[in-house]
């Protein structure tokens, strides 16, 4: 698949073939531009970063590198090639071909889910807009951008689907995606996560390991719809989110490691004493994660979900690697083990499986969340350092769901209310710990420099060396 770069849009979808989809789109770029330029990253419009654009969907071919300057770089419509005699693999619609037209039925809760999916890709970009002033290198700082730039992209996808599927009311949904903003008051973003402030790198690093995860699991129970275009651009979508993540966990390995080597160095038992040398002490970086994790969790919504029900059984969003399960794809009889909390005890229940899709999708979050923090906790003991990051029980400090208003430990006890405001600054990242954590943010903007709070990467980007000029400022 060859694309033309003298394209204004870059694309796979035959653009140039559907002058109607097309109008809709070339009127609402120069307001994602406006937008991109108001709410993306502060101060660096004008700076040339090295940044890969999609230019294809073929396997090892898709990705081109070079330096462009953000607001011209090539946000593009990709969708995965299509999958020849596709079948819808779950519910209702089961064995049927796969949707290439919106179903009149189902018009409005597909809509939904695709403007709830749509609306967290502009807020993280919002969310971060300050970082690069703060970067830690200019390998780090390359990195934010390009995370921003696919947020970007992957808003385009589902301006694309809205534009291409849902008539006059799917561009009103466009429109409106880039009115709300993070944070506003009057009008937030959808979901509470991404209303939530990214003040500092460690903050960043958390929001693409735990925030753009719980992404990776959306869009790939979306990349089981019947709706085949959905599915199609949740899988090109999936491929970038992939590289989010990496950022997430190498730049949380690079701080942890970074706190080890000094502990080693000077010769410390109190792990808190790191901040003498100007490290993030592993105290703080596990308070950090119970926060993001805690937060990200949410996302998934409440255990006992009707609509998550719906969605299933209409065939709209699958489970996590839906075609890879052993069972009928209906959940006609199956139950799944769900927590429950009544008069103060926690237990676990068998809960009709249709029913507790939220929870399910959560578990299988959970445990690919585990992987990192296995890997973190390798660095610290190649230390010799007898401390083991955990993720926090899933009852700990939730907002969605059954564990709602009352309090837990980080290791799921149930606590009061009083012992719960007493030990939260042990729990949560405290005022303490962002005053912290904020001193140390200065910008390195030199190729061969790198924050002394965190080691630098094992590799730089496509095979570039780590002190590689990856931002050049005009
Ligand atoms: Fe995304
Ligand atoms: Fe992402």
């Amino acid at each position: 698949m060859s694309i033309d770069y003298n394209e204004r849009i870059p694309n796979n979808v035959n653009l140039s073939d559907n002058r109607r989809l097309q109008r809709a789109l070339e009127s609402w770029q120069p307001r994602y531009i406006d937008w991109w330029r108001e709410l993306g990253p502060d101060g660096y419009q004008e700076a040339e970063v090295y940044l890969r654009t999609a230019i294809s969907v073929e396997s090892g071919g898709w990705a081109h590198f070079d330096h462009v300057t953000m607001p011209d770089y090539r946000w593009g419509i990709f969708l995965a090639p299509p999958e020849k005699n596709r079948r819808i693999a779950f519910g209702d619609h089961r064995n049927d071909e796969a949707w290439q037209e919106v179903p009149g039925e189902y018009r409005s809760t597909l809509r939904r889910l695709i403007v709830t999916q749509g609306d967290t890709e502009p807020a993280s970009v919002e969310q971060q807009r300050l970082l690069g002033k703060t970067c830690p290198s200019l390998y780090d700082l390359r990195n934010l951008f390009q995370v921003n730039v696919e947020e970007g992209r992957h808003l385009w996808a589902m301006v694309y689907l809205l534009d291409a599927y849902f008539g006059r009311d799917g561009r009103a949904e466009a429109e409106e995606m880039l009115e709300r903003h993070s944070g506003d008051p009057d009008k937030p973003r959808i979901l509470g996560a991404f209303n939530e402030k990214t003040p500092d790198w460690l903050s960043f690093f958390m929001f693409t390991y735990f925030t753009d995860r719980d992404g990776k699991y959306q869009l790939a129970s979306l990349a089981e719809s019947a709706f085949d275009p959905l599915s199609r651009s949740c899988r090109f979508m999936l491929t970038e989110e992939a590289h989010h993540m990496f950022v997430g966990e190498t730049g949380v390995g690079r701080v942890v490691k970074r706190a080890c080597e000094i502990m080693r160095e000077h010769g410390l038992d109190d792990p808190e004493r790191v901040r003498d040398y100007g490290g993030i002490d592993l105290l703080t970086i596990q308070r950090y994660i119970n926060f993001h994790y805690s937060v990200s969790a949410d996302l998934f919504g409440s255990e006992q979900s009707t609509n998550a029900a719906t969605f299933y059984t209409t065939g709209l969003k699958g489970r996590f690697q839906e075609t890879k399960i052993d069972d009928d794809h209906c959940l006609a009889d199956a139950s799944y083990s769900v927590p429950t909390w009544d008069d103060g005890k926690r237990h676990h229940m068998n809960a009709p499986a249709l029913t507790v899709l939220n929870e399910r999708l959560r578990d299988d979050y959970r445990q690919d969340c585990q992987r990192g923090l296995d890997r973190w906790n390798k660095i610290i003991a190649e230390h010799e350092i007898d401390i083991t990051l955990i993720l926090p029980d899933t009852a700990f400090h939730r907002a969605i769901g059954i564990f709602a208003g009352a309090h837990f430990s980080p290791v799921g006890e149930p606590v009061d209310k009083a012992t719960w405001q007493a030990r939260q600054n042990e729990w949560l990242p405290s005022e303490v710990d962002h005053a912290y954590v904020g001193s140390l943010m200065h910008p390195v903007n030199e190729p061969n420099q790198m924050a002394g709070w965190l080691v630098p990467p094992s590799r730089g980007i496509n095979g570039m060396p780590v002190e590689y000029e990856y931002v050049r400022f005009a």
